[in-house]
Protein backbone atom coordinates (compact mmCIF):
# COMPACT_ATOMS: atom_id res chain seq x y z
CA UNK A 1 0.00 0.00 0.00
CA UNK A 2 1.14 3.65 -0.52
CA UNK A 3 1.76 5.48 2.29
CA UNK A 4 2.25 9.22 2.68
CA UNK A 5 3.15 12.03 5.77
CA UNK A 6 0.38 14.61 5.72
CA UNK A 7 1.29 17.97 7.52
CA UNK A 8 -2.04 18.14 10.03
CA UNK A 9 -3.87 21.32 11.12
CA UNK A 10 -6.72 19.29 12.40
CA UNK A 11 -8.80 21.93 10.56
CA UNK A 12 -11.28 21.23 8.04
CA UNK A 13 -9.02 21.00 4.70
CA UNK A 14 -6.57 18.73 5.77
CA UNK A 15 -9.28 16.82 7.61
CA UNK A 16 -11.13 16.39 4.09
CA UNK A 17 -7.48 15.38 2.84
CA UNK A 18 -6.89 12.89 5.36
CA UNK A 19 -10.25 10.97 3.63
CA UNK A 20 -9.44 12.37 0.21
CA UNK A 21 -6.38 10.65 0.44
CA UNK A 22 -7.61 6.69 1.60
CA UNK A 23 -9.80 7.24 -1.07
CA UNK A 24 -6.82 7.50 -3.71
CA UNK A 25 -5.40 4.45 -1.89
CA UNK A 26 -3.19 6.16 0.47
CA UNK A 27 -2.16 4.69 3.72
CA UNK A 28 -2.17 8.00 5.82
CA UNK A 29 -0.38 9.45 8.73
CA UNK A 30 -0.45 12.58 10.02
CA UNK A 31 1.63 14.29 11.26
CA UNK A 32 1.26 18.02 13.75
CA UNK A 33 3.40 20.60 14.55
CA UNK A 34 3.07 22.52 17.36
CA UNK A 35 4.95 26.02 16.83
CA UNK A 36 2.88 27.75 19.40
CA UNK A 37 -0.33 28.13 17.31
CA UNK A 38 -2.39 28.97 20.57
CA UNK A 39 -5.53 26.51 19.58
CA UNK A 40 -9.04 27.56 19.50
CA UNK A 41 -11.37 27.39 22.57
CA UNK A 42 -12.44 23.52 22.83
CA UNK A 43 -9.48 22.77 21.07
CA UNK A 44 -6.85 20.53 22.25
CA UNK A 45 -4.04 18.26 20.50
CA UNK A 46 -6.16 14.85 21.79
CA UNK A 47 -8.87 16.18 19.99
CA UNK A 48 -6.95 17.06 16.38
CA UNK A 49 -5.41 13.52 16.94
CA UNK A 50 -8.72 12.16 17.51
CA UNK A 51 -10.22 14.00 14.31
CA UNK A 52 -7.39 12.80 12.55
CA UNK A 53 -8.14 8.79 13.42
CA UNK A 54 -11.66 9.58 12.35
CA UNK A 55 -11.25 11.04 9.17
CA UNK A 56 -9.11 7.79 8.38
CA UNK A 57 -5.98 8.14 9.47
CA UNK A 58 -3.49 5.23 10.43
CA UNK A 59 -1.31 6.84 12.86
CA UNK A 60 -0.47 10.27 13.98
CA UNK A 61 2.14 12.25 15.50
CA UNK A 62 1.98 15.43 17.40
CA UNK A 63 4.97 17.05 18.19
CA UNK A 64 6.30 20.03 20.20
CA UNK A 65 8.81 21.56 18.10
CA UNK A 66 8.60 25.53 19.73
CA UNK A 67 12.34 25.19 20.91
CA UNK A 68 13.60 24.14 18.08
CA UNK A 69 11.70 26.42 15.98
CA UNK A 70 12.58 29.69 18.33
CA UNK A 71 16.57 28.31 18.47
CA UNK A 72 17.17 26.93 14.84
CA UNK A 73 14.53 29.54 12.82
CA UNK A 74 13.47 31.90 14.50
CA UNK A 75 17.11 33.19 16.16
CA UNK A 76 18.78 33.05 13.03
CA UNK A 77 16.09 35.30 11.21
CA UNK A 78 16.58 37.56 14.15
CA UNK A 79 20.35 37.52 13.83
CA UNK A 80 20.22 38.51 10.16
CA UNK A 81 17.56 41.53 10.78
CA UNK A 82 15.50 39.74 8.39
CA UNK A 83 12.04 41.48 7.59
CA UNK A 84 10.48 41.12 4.12
CA UNK A 85 9.32 44.25 2.22
CA UNK A 86 10.12 46.19 5.55
CA UNK A 87 6.87 44.95 7.61
CA UNK A 88 6.63 41.19 7.21
CA UNK A 89 8.86 39.04 10.31
CA UNK A 90 8.32 35.96 8.15
CA UNK A 91 6.55 34.03 11.14
CA UNK A 92 4.52 31.86 8.84
CA UNK A 93 7.79 31.71 6.24
CA UNK A 94 10.21 30.57 9.10
CA UNK A 95 7.78 27.83 10.08
CA UNK A 96 7.48 26.15 6.60
CA UNK A 97 11.15 24.47 6.61
CA UNK A 98 10.93 23.28 10.21
CA UNK A 99 7.66 21.30 8.79
CA UNK A 100 9.11 20.19 5.84
CA UNK A 101 11.86 18.51 8.23
CA UNK A 102 10.19 16.44 9.84
CA UNK A 103 7.39 15.30 7.34
CA UNK A 104 11.09 13.92 5.67
CA UNK A 105 12.10 12.53 9.40
CA UNK A 106 8.83 10.98 9.66
CA UNK A 107 8.56 9.94 5.96
CA UNK A 108 11.79 8.09 6.31
CA UNK A 109 11.26 6.52 9.79
CA UNK A 110 7.48 4.87 8.52
CA UNK A 111 8.97 4.17 5.29
CA UNK A 112 6.43 6.57 3.42
CA UNK A 113 7.00 7.18 -0.40
CA UNK A 114 5.26 10.63 -0.52
CA UNK A 115 4.02 13.29 1.86
CA UNK A 116 1.48 15.77 1.35
CA UNK A 117 0.19 19.21 2.72
CA UNK A 118 -3.19 21.14 2.52
CA UNK A 119 -1.88 24.78 1.26
CA UNK A 120 -3.46 26.23 -1.77
CA UNK A 121 -1.51 26.40 -5.34
CA UNK A 122 -1.73 30.18 -5.19
CA UNK A 123 0.45 30.66 -1.95
CA UNK A 124 3.72 30.70 -0.83
CA UNK A 125 3.72 27.86 1.60
CA UNK A 126 3.54 25.04 -0.99
CA UNK A 127 6.92 26.58 -2.36
CA UNK A 128 8.59 26.76 0.70
CA UNK A 129 7.16 23.32 2.22
CA UNK A 130 8.08 21.73 -1.48
CA UNK A 131 10.85 23.03 -2.06
CA UNK A 132 12.26 22.12 1.57
CA UNK A 133 10.81 18.07 1.37
CA UNK A 134 12.28 18.51 -2.14
CA UNK A 135 16.32 19.48 -0.41
CA UNK A 136 16.09 17.25 1.79
CA UNK A 137 14.92 14.16 -0.23
CA UNK A 138 14.10 14.73 -3.47
CA UNK A 139 12.92 11.22 -4.20
CA UNK A 140 9.52 11.90 -1.91
CA UNK A 141 6.59 11.97 -3.79
CA UNK A 142 4.74 15.87 -2.90
CA UNK A 143 1.02 15.51 -2.92
CA UNK A 144 -1.01 18.50 -3.13
CA UNK A 145 -4.79 17.40 -2.62
CA UNK A 146 -5.93 21.66 -2.34
CA UNK A 147 -4.55 21.97 -6.11
CA UNK A 148 -5.96 18.93 -7.56
CA UNK A 149 -9.06 17.79 -5.75
CA UNK A 150 -12.71 18.57 -6.95
CA UNK A 151 -14.35 21.51 -3.88
CA UNK A 152 -15.02 24.24 -5.26
CA UNK A 153 -16.23 25.64 -2.14
CA UNK A 154 -15.94 25.52 2.08
CA UNK A 155 -19.59 24.89 1.96
CA UNK A 156 -18.77 21.66 -0.42
CA UNK A 157 -16.00 20.41 2.28
CA UNK A 158 -18.18 20.55 4.91
CA UNK A 159 -20.63 18.59 3.12
CA UNK A 160 -17.80 15.73 2.57
CA UNK A 161 -16.98 16.11 5.95
CA UNK A 162 -20.36 15.74 7.11
CA UNK A 163 -20.70 12.70 4.63
CA UNK A 164 -17.69 10.60 6.46
CA UNK A 165 -18.22 11.73 9.97
CA UNK A 166 -15.46 13.86 9.96
CA UNK A 167 -16.25 15.68 13.55
CA UNK A 168 -15.71 19.38 12.23
CA UNK A 169 -16.82 22.19 14.44
CA UNK A 170 -17.83 24.34 11.74
CA UNK A 171 -19.62 27.04 13.69
CA UNK A 172 -16.21 28.64 15.28
CA UNK A 173 -14.55 29.82 11.92
CA UNK A 174 -13.39 33.40 11.97
CA UNK A 175 -13.72 35.29 8.68
CA UNK A 176 -10.40 35.30 8.15
CA UNK A 177 -7.31 32.49 6.88
CA UNK A 178 -5.29 32.70 9.94
CA UNK A 179 -1.42 31.07 10.54
CA UNK A 180 -0.57 31.42 13.86
CA UNK A 181 3.09 30.51 16.24
CA UNK A 182 4.82 31.77 18.65
CA UNK A 183 6.88 34.47 16.28
CA UNK A 184 3.49 35.74 14.71
CA UNK A 185 0.37 35.87 13.39
CA UNK A 186 -0.58 36.07 9.70
CA UNK A 187 -4.14 37.17 8.82
CA UNK A 188 -5.58 37.26 5.30
CA UNK A 189 -9.02 36.94 3.78
CA UNK A 190 -12.39 38.45 4.51
CA UNK A 191 -12.95 42.02 4.02
CA UNK A 192 -9.17 42.21 4.33
CA UNK A 193 -8.85 41.72 0.80
CA UNK A 194 -10.62 45.02 0.46
CA UNK A 195 -7.57 47.26 0.04
CA UNK A 196 -10.23 50.54 0.50
CA UNK A 197 -10.83 49.40 3.84
CA UNK A 198 -8.81 49.44 7.07
CA UNK A 199 -8.46 46.20 9.08
CA UNK A 200 -11.79 45.59 11.24
CA UNK A 201 -10.43 45.48 15.07
CA UNK A 202 -11.73 42.01 15.45
CA UNK A 203 -9.49 41.15 12.95
CA UNK A 204 -6.32 41.12 15.35
CA UNK A 205 -6.39 38.73 18.08
CA UNK A 206 -3.07 39.18 20.55
CA UNK A 207 -2.44 43.00 20.64
CA UNK A 208 -4.63 45.69 21.84
CA UNK A 209 -5.88 48.61 19.95
CA UNK A 210 -2.79 51.15 20.27
CA UNK A 211 -5.15 53.97 20.14
CA UNK A 212 -6.94 52.69 23.74
CA UNK A 213 -4.12 52.41 25.57
CA UNK A 214 -2.88 53.30 29.14
CA UNK A 215 -1.99 56.74 30.00
CA UNK A 216 1.60 55.74 31.16
CA UNK A 217 4.47 54.33 28.32
CA UNK A 218 6.06 50.85 29.66
CA UNK A 219 9.57 50.80 29.59
CA UNK A 220 11.93 47.16 29.66
CA UNK A 221 15.24 46.31 29.15
CA UNK A 222 16.46 43.29 26.55
CA UNK A 223 19.63 42.28 27.02
CA UNK A 224 21.83 40.39 24.38
CA UNK A 225 24.68 38.28 24.14
CA UNK A 226 26.28 37.68 20.90
CA UNK A 227 23.39 38.59 19.14
CA UNK A 228 20.62 36.32 21.42
CA UNK A 229 18.60 37.95 23.81
CA UNK A 230 19.06 36.08 27.08
CA UNK A 231 17.54 38.68 29.74
CA UNK A 232 14.71 40.75 29.92
CA UNK A 233 14.71 43.61 33.00
CA UNK A 234 17.74 41.60 34.25
CA UNK A 235 15.63 38.43 34.43
CA UNK A 236 16.95 35.35 32.52
CA UNK A 237 14.98 33.81 30.02
CA UNK A 238 14.83 30.38 27.92
CA UNK A 239 14.10 31.46 24.62
CA UNK A 240 11.13 30.45 23.81
CA UNK A 241 9.73 32.09 27.38
CA UNK A 242 11.16 35.36 26.34
CA UNK A 243 9.19 35.62 23.27
CA UNK A 244 6.23 34.00 24.53
CA UNK A 245 6.53 37.04 27.90
CA UNK A 246 7.22 40.15 25.09
CA UNK A 247 4.72 38.90 22.86
CA UNK A 248 1.92 39.66 26.20
CA UNK A 249 3.87 42.45 27.06
CA UNK A 250 3.84 44.42 23.68
CA UNK A 251 0.62 43.06 22.75
CA UNK A 252 -1.01 45.19 25.82
CA UNK A 253 0.52 48.14 24.61
CA UNK A 254 -0.28 47.45 20.87
CA UNK A 255 2.74 46.79 19.37
CA UNK A 256 3.95 44.62 16.54
CA UNK A 257 0.64 45.11 14.10
CA UNK A 258 1.69 45.65 10.43
CA UNK A 259 -0.37 45.67 7.13
CA UNK A 260 0.88 45.10 4.13
CA UNK A 261 0.12 44.40 0.05
CA UNK A 262 3.21 42.06 -0.40
CA UNK A 263 4.79 40.66 -3.67
CA UNK A 264 4.10 36.41 -3.44
CA UNK A 265 6.42 34.21 -4.77
CA UNK A 266 3.59 33.04 -7.24
CA UNK A 267 3.57 36.74 -8.83
CA UNK A 268 0.47 37.54 -6.98
CA UNK A 269 0.04 40.86 -4.39
CA UNK A 270 -2.32 40.14 -1.15
CA UNK A 271 -2.72 42.43 1.34
CA UNK A 272 -2.40 40.48 4.93
CA UNK A 273 -2.02 41.90 8.29
CA UNK A 274 0.37 40.90 10.65
CA UNK A 275 1.02 40.94 14.82
CA UNK A 276 4.06 39.87 16.39
CA UNK A 277 5.05 41.79 19.57
CA UNK A 278 7.83 39.99 20.81
CA UNK A 279 9.24 39.97 17.07
CA UNK A 280 8.82 43.35 16.56
CA UNK A 281 10.53 44.28 20.25
CA UNK A 282 13.33 41.96 19.41
CA UNK A 283 14.32 43.14 15.96
CA UNK A 284 14.15 46.95 17.14
CA UNK A 285 16.56 46.51 20.20
CA UNK A 286 18.76 43.70 18.21
CA UNK A 287 19.00 46.82 15.34
CA UNK A 288 19.57 49.52 18.21
CA UNK A 289 22.67 47.13 19.56
CA UNK A 290 24.28 46.61 16.39
CA UNK A 291 24.17 50.36 15.64
CA UNK A 292 26.37 50.76 18.88
CA UNK A 293 28.95 48.04 18.63
CA UNK A 294 28.85 47.24 14.54
CA UNK A 295 31.68 49.76 13.03
CA UNK A 296 30.22 51.41 9.47
CA UNK A 297 31.41 49.10 6.46
CA UNK A 298 30.22 45.91 8.46
CA UNK A 299 26.50 47.83 9.50
CA UNK A 300 25.94 48.60 6.00
CA UNK A 301 27.25 45.41 4.29
CA UNK A 302 24.91 43.65 6.73
CA UNK A 303 21.99 45.40 5.62
CA UNK A 304 22.16 43.85 2.18
CA UNK A 305 22.67 40.62 3.50
CA UNK A 306 19.55 41.02 5.70
CA UNK A 307 17.32 42.07 2.45
CA UNK A 308 18.63 39.01 0.52
CA UNK A 309 18.08 37.17 3.44
CA UNK A 310 14.59 37.96 4.03
CA UNK A 311 14.08 37.03 0.29
CA UNK A 312 15.67 33.24 0.38
CA UNK A 313 13.50 33.07 3.75
CA UNK A 314 10.19 34.38 2.05
CA UNK A 315 10.76 32.79 -1.26
CA UNK A 316 11.10 28.56 0.46
CA UNK A 317 14.89 28.91 0.02
CA UNK A 318 15.65 27.94 3.88
CA UNK A 319 17.63 25.14 2.75
CA UNK A 320 19.59 26.62 -0.12
CA UNK A 321 23.55 26.65 0.01
CA UNK A 322 23.13 30.96 -0.19
CA UNK A 323 21.39 30.91 3.03
CA UNK A 324 23.41 28.56 4.66
CA UNK A 325 26.68 30.69 3.78
CA UNK A 326 24.66 33.89 4.97
CA UNK A 327 24.45 32.27 8.74
CA UNK A 328 28.24 32.14 8.65
CA UNK A 329 28.73 35.91 8.03
CA UNK A 330 25.60 36.97 10.18
CA UNK A 331 26.82 34.90 12.88
CA UNK A 332 30.46 36.40 12.60
CA UNK A 333 28.82 40.08 12.77
CA UNK A 334 27.51 38.68 16.33
CA UNK A 335 30.35 38.25 18.01
CA UNK A 336 30.25 42.02 19.86
CA UNK A 337 26.02 42.26 19.95
CA UNK A 338 26.37 42.13 23.28
CA UNK A 339 24.32 44.43 26.03
CA UNK A 340 21.46 46.17 27.01
CA UNK A 341 18.85 48.01 25.29
CA UNK A 342 16.10 49.93 27.06
CA UNK A 343 12.82 50.69 25.16
CA UNK A 344 9.76 52.47 25.69
CA UNK A 345 6.15 51.01 24.30
CA UNK A 346 3.59 53.28 24.11
CA UNK A 347 0.16 53.25 21.81
CA UNK A 348 2.21 50.75 19.24
CA UNK A 349 5.43 52.03 19.18
CA UNK A 350 8.54 50.74 20.37
CA UNK A 351 11.42 52.98 20.51
CA UNK A 352 14.86 53.14 21.82
CA UNK A 353 15.20 54.92 25.01
CA UNK A 354 18.46 53.65 26.25
CA UNK A 355 21.63 51.89 24.99
CA UNK A 356 24.33 49.96 26.74
CA UNK A 357 27.59 47.65 25.92
CA UNK A 358 31.39 47.03 26.88
CA UNK A 359 31.22 46.76 23.00
CA UNK A 360 29.97 49.93 22.50
CA UNK A 361 31.83 52.08 19.40
CA UNK A 362 30.46 54.90 20.58
CA UNK A 363 33.21 57.16 21.85
CA UNK A 364 31.74 60.39 23.79
CA UNK A 365 35.12 62.38 23.66
CA UNK A 366 35.23 62.11 20.09
CA UNK A 367 31.29 63.58 19.25
CA UNK A 368 30.67 65.87 21.98
CA UNK A 369 30.75 69.16 21.35
CA UNK A 370 31.35 69.95 24.94
CA UNK A 371 34.46 70.81 26.14
CA UNK A 372 35.78 67.38 26.72
CA UNK A 373 36.42 67.19 23.09
CA UNK A 374 39.56 64.70 22.07
CA UNK A 375 38.62 65.06 17.87
CA UNK A 376 40.97 67.61 16.17
CA UNK A 377 38.93 69.13 13.91
CA UNK A 378 41.87 70.56 12.12
CA UNK A 379 42.86 67.03 10.63
CA UNK A 380 39.54 67.16 8.59
CA UNK A 381 40.39 70.10 6.27
CA UNK A 382 43.13 67.70 4.71
CA UNK A 383 40.42 64.81 5.62
CA UNK A 384 37.93 66.48 3.30
CA UNK A 385 40.37 67.60 0.69
CA UNK A 386 41.84 64.32 -0.52
CA UNK A 387 38.41 62.84 -0.20
CA UNK A 388 36.80 65.16 -2.57
CA UNK A 389 39.29 65.28 -4.87
CA UNK A 390 38.39 62.94 -7.58
CA UNK A 391 34.98 64.82 -8.52
CA UNK A 392 36.98 68.30 -8.96
CA UNK A 393 37.33 69.09 -12.59
N1 LIG B 1 1.75 35.97 3.46
C1 LIG B 1 2.43 35.24 4.47
C2 LIG B 1 3.57 34.45 3.90
O1 LIG B 1 3.57 34.16 2.74
C3 LIG B 1 1.52 34.36 5.27
C4 LIG B 1 0.85 33.25 4.51
C5 LIG B 1 -0.18 32.46 5.31
N2 LIG B 1 -1.21 33.32 5.80
C6 LIG B 1 -2.40 32.94 6.24
N3 LIG B 1 -3.18 33.86 6.71
N4 LIG B 1 -2.77 31.70 6.25
O2 LIG B 1 4.49 34.12 4.61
Amino acid sequence: MKKVVLAYSGGLDTSCIVKWLTEQGYDVICFVADLGQGLGQGESFEAIEERALAAGASKVYIKDLQDEFVQDFVLPALKANAIYEGKYLLSTALGRPLIAKYLVEIAHKEKANAIAHGCTGKGNDQVRLEVGVGILDPKLEIIAPVRAWEFKSREEEIEYAKMHNIPIDVTKKRPYSIDRNIWGISIEAGVLEDLEQEPPEDAYMITKNPTIQVSYPKYIEVYFERGIPKKIDGRLYKLKTLIGHLNEIGGLYGVGRSDLVENRLVGIKSREIYEAPAATILHIAHKELEALVLDRELAHFKEIISLKYSELVYNGLWYSPLKGALDSFVNATQKHVSGTIKLKLFKGNCVAAARKSSHSLYKKELSTYGKEDKFDQKLAEGFIKIWGMPYKR
